[in-house]
């Protein structure tokens, strides 16, 4: 871990809630939310229970909290099925026929989906499901796009107590591979395919290659999207309109363990295996919930919009089971931003009237690269809230947002947390929290977030620390899929019973937490993760490539690009055909989100005298151009200069 944490961002706007809006709100105050949050705190069992009680309980716990660190037991004993809270109560209630999802396709097609279609289509996919012989406790891989299919196939896993493990879209067949071999996943549900930028994403023909040699897939259950031709395996392969002829839309939701597991998400750490981040039912679905009603301030006129894809955690938090717990309308967009150009979503926006919006800073600045011109075509009079998520928001992007989108009036929420979290840890509260453009603020209720140094001790104000959690919260993660031990020590082992999210951070005098980066060799590509080591072991996987060592380095839209530095086999030479190539492998073996940006051939890579890559001085190099730190551990000075002659000669 480095221990060089220092941020020089000094911001002195501040921007407090409207009036207007801190009357409506349900903290409208910064003295009542100190209040809460201190009891919050105190008694974080109180607290939680007190938001858990607004759910669908079949059985109500015996216990709030049952805590031998790092292992955590939320509402023990109770009984719930979470499709039932988002799905069951309001289609029997007075949200039957109000919109759940308005969704939009990316060639234009329209859909909506009131309460009671979306709980007859559940218990659909839910029936489905069963007739397969999906069980619970068995995963179920879904590769998706986005269209409403993917909500109620997640949906219907939860009604029956399947663990579904969802793959982002744009991953690749290996990663579906990996995915279904670490998870032991025996069904999958997949599309034909998925629209992007105009183009069809071929989903279906991944699912073939990933699974091509693997005779232990019992289902791949496809729903019709872009409706080119595929292939199906007779016996294994089956069109849902096909299985939908034979099943009742009616499914009785039976209870679960509140701790019953609820879905594994894979995300990237600082080795070259993803981990499957385990989330069971009960806790987390409160943390869903309660962030919804409190960091969004959801109300039941409200439109909201999450620009999430559901194969990362935001899109299971906010647009899956938060909103729907809460009952709100909301928007469900299949495609890019600039399709057909940067005014889609303001078009959008404008057109289904949307309220809350939900998006990441790489998407924004993006649009301000795009031109003011494509928001100022549209009424944007509907939005009352905004919200980022994803990584730092840097000032001038937040300000953007402030005035072009939100026309100053709209609270933004720079939200922090993490697919471990769950749920929200760090943000505003819309009513109440004095806005700084460029820091997530203040803990959550329940949420016991500081910063310290090496020893475990909290630093001072503008001093720079690791960001830890000190107590439990019911959304945490509780743990690594198949790996028990990776948990300990990827999350608790720096402090004793205290959480290591992994980024640096520091707290100004006002306490606001300003998050830095990450401290391990996580990339934030996009808003997206990747480990640098994922990236290296999928390109010392071509047949070309002795080493390879990557890095970060600031991007304009992306946030951070991905530079590699390969070196070659004796037998290879470097050519642009070859590095073209590169690219393309890590893109077939990962996803396109992970091909290089850059990519460098050199003869060597430095190395300390016993041998390990210093991609310290790399990062540096591809940053500033020199390197100015220690190299004396450097095993052979030559490597540096000829980089350095190499990159500065571009
Ligand atoms: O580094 C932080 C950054 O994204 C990481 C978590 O990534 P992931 O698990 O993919 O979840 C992303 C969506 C919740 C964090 O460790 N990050 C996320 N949100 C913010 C952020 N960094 C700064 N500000 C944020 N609002």
């Amino acid at each position: 871990m480095s221990n060089n944490i220092e941020s020089h961002q000094v911001e002195n706007r501040v921007f407090k809630p409207s009036k207007e809006f801190a009357k409506k709100a349900r903290v409208s105050s910064m003295a009542e939310y100190k209040k809460l949050w201190k009891e919050s705190v105190d008694k974080p069992t109180k607290f939680w229970a007190r938001e858990a009680k607004e759910l669908c309980w079949q059985k109500k716990w015996k216990e709030v909290l049952d805590w031998k660190a790092p292992h955590a037991k939320w509402f023990v004993g109770g009984e719930l099925n979470v499709s039932e809270s988002c799905v069951d109560q309001h289609a029997k209630g007075k949200r039957r026929n109000k919109a759940a999802i308005i969704f939009e396709g990316e060639p234009g097609d329209k859909r909506v989906i009131t309460y009671a279609q979306l709980h007859r289509e559940v218990c659909k996919w839910a029936n489905v499901l069963i007739g397969q012989g999906v069980h619970p406790h068995d995963r179920v891989l879904i590769y998706m796009p986005m269209i409403p299919e993917a909500a109620f196939a997640m949906l219907a896993c939860a009604r029956i107590g399947a663990v579904h493990s969802v793959v982002f879209g744009g991953f690749s067949a290996d990663s579906i591979a990996d995915r279904l071999e670490d998870s032991g996943a025996e069904h999958i549900i997949t599309a034909d395919g998925g629209w992007r930028r105009g183009k069809i994403i071929p989903l279906k023909d991944n699912v073939d290659a990933a699974i091509k040699s693997n005779a232990s897939i019992k289902s791949v259950i496809v729903v019709k999207r872009t409706e080119q031709k595929i292939s199906m395996k007779k016996g294994r392969d089956h069109w849902f309109l096909d299985l939908e002829k034979d099943v009742s839309a009616k499914h009785e939701a039976q209870a679960f363990d509140s701790e019953h597991p609820l879905f594994i998400l894979y995300t990237s750490g600082s080795t070259g295996k993803p981990k499957g981040i385990l989330h069971t039912s009960g806790g987390y679905l409160t943390g869903a919930y309660t962030t919804c009603k409190y960091v969004f301030d959801m109300r039941d006129e409200d439109v909201y919009w999450c620009t999430a894809d559901v194969g990362w955690i935001t899109g299971h938090t906010y647009i899956v089971y938060g909103p729907l717990a809460m009952g709100v309308t909301q928007v469900m967009y299949e495609g890019a931003p600039n399709q057909p150009d940067f005014g889609r979503f303001w078009q959008m926006i404008e057109e289904y009237g949307v309220s809350i919006f939900y998006t990441a800073p790489t998407a924004i600045r993006a649009f301000i690269k795009a031109g003011d011109h494509f928001p100022e075509k549209h009424d944007l009079s509907s939005l009352r809230l905004l919200g980022s998520v994803g990584e730092p928001i840097n000032p001038e992007a937040w300000m953007w947002y402030r005035d072009k989108i939100g026309g100053g009036r709209c609270p933004i929420v720079d939200t922090w947390w993490q697919t471990e979290t769950g749920a929200i840890m760090i943000t505003p509260l819309p009513g109440c929290t004095p806005t700084k453009p460029g820091t997530a603020t203040l803990p959550f209720f329940g949420i016991d977030a500081a910063i310290l140094d090496e020893s475990g001790n909290e630093v001072g104000p503008d001093e720079g620390g690791r960001l830890v959690i000190r107590q439990p919260w019911p959304s945490m993660t509780r743990g690594i899929y198949g790996d028990k031990s990776r948990y300990k020590k990827a999350y608790w082992s720096d402090y004793k019973g205290i959480y290591t999210a992994g980024d640096g951070a520091r707290r100004d005098e006002d306490g606001n937490f300003w998050i830095v980066g990450r401290l391990d060799d996580v990339l934030n590509v996009s808003g997206h993760r990747l480990g640098t080591a994922e990236v290296e072991s999928a390109l010392v996987a071509h047949d070309a490539v002795a080493e390879a060592a990557v890095v970060g380095k600031p991007h304009e839209i992306k946030g951070q690009a991905i530079v590699a530095f390969v070196t070659l086999k004796g037998d290879h030479e470097e050519s642009p055909e070859l590095l073209g190539e590169l690219r393309n492998h890590v893109g077939n073996a990962i996803g396109s989100i992970a091909k290089p940006d850059e990519l460098h051939f050199t003869p060597s890579l430095p190395k300390t005298r016993s041998g390990k890559i210093m991609r310290r001085l790399l990062k540096e190099l591809v940053e500033t151009g020199d390197i100015s730190g220690n190299i004396t551990t450097l095993e052979d000075f030559e490597v540096i200069a000829n980089l350095k002659k190499k990159l500065g000669g571009k």
